[in-house]
């Protein structure tokens, strides 16, 4: 089973994806936290994104359909996977059906997780990760048992340098011209599974494995 997470920054997307990877053992492909790890390795490719990144804007398009088009074809993605936070524009989501096309593969579900512009500025200005094994939680709505310390392993949290609330405005300004279009792209293919994202974590869980199932 092949899915797309399609949602604005704060969705919830990350959240929902870790807990899809246990239900399903299909692996998450985060565009995000891959350009995340280059930028802390200091890699060519992170010193690139980081610009863009740091503003709340995308990073090229040819940029990010390579690390796809490369990660798709690794092993542990035979049986399907999930892509969170990509595709994020239309010619990005034209090359994945092109390269899906040419693996005889396609998209099964296109999972739109939807919630209000307020509550995402104050789930995204509250996020914490953990460092070690990225766990995501926020300060109020998801808290660790200790403050800043992962419930899971014990890693220091960090709040993302992009979750400060100019940058914040600025990608969900970049959400609604670059990315929202996506949903009338994938509505004709017949793929949108819109789910209310709003209310509790695991509740939200079990309304996308029901579309899922
Ligand atoms: P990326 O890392 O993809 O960030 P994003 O799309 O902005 O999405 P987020 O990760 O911020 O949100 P999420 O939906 O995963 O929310 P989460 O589950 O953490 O991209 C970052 C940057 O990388 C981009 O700006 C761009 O520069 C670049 N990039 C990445 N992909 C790209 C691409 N394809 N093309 C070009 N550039 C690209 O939840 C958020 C918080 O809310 C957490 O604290 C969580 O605990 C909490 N929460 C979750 N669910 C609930 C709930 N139901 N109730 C209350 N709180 C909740
Ligand atoms: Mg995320
Ligand atoms: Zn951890």
């Amino acid at each position: 089973m092949n899915i797309i997470l399609l949602g604005p920054p704060g969705a919830g997307k990350g959240t929902q994806a870790k807990m899809l990877v246990d239900q399903y053992q299909i692996p998450q492909i985060s565009t995000g936290d891959i350009l995340r790890a280059a930028v802390k390795e200091g890699t060519q490719l992170g010193k690139e994104a980081k610009s863009y990144m740091d503003k709340g804007e995308l990073v090229p398009d040819s940029v990010v359909i390579g690390i796809v088009e490369e990660r798709i074809k690794e092993p542990d993605c035979a049986k399907g996977y999930m892509l969170d936070g990509f595709p994020r524009t239309v010619p990005q989501a034209e090359a994945l059906d092109g390269m899906l096309q040419n693996l005889s593969s396609m998209i099964d579900h296109v999972v739109s997780i939807e919630v209000g512009k307020e509550e995402l500025v104050k789930r995204l200005t509250g996020r914490r990760t953990c460092r070690e094994c990225g766990a995501g939680y926020h300060v109020m709505f998801d808290p660790p048992k200790t403050e800043d310390v992962c419930d899971k392993c014990g890693g220091e949290l960090y709040q993302r340098d992009d979750d400060n609330v100019e940058t914040v405005t600025s990608r969900l300004e970049v959400y609604e011209a670059q990315t929202l279009p996506l949903i009338g792209y994938y509505k004709t293919q017949g793929k949108v599974r819109p789910i209310d994202g709003v209310g509790d974590i695991k509740d939200i869980f079990g309304r996308i494995t029901q579309v899922l199932s």
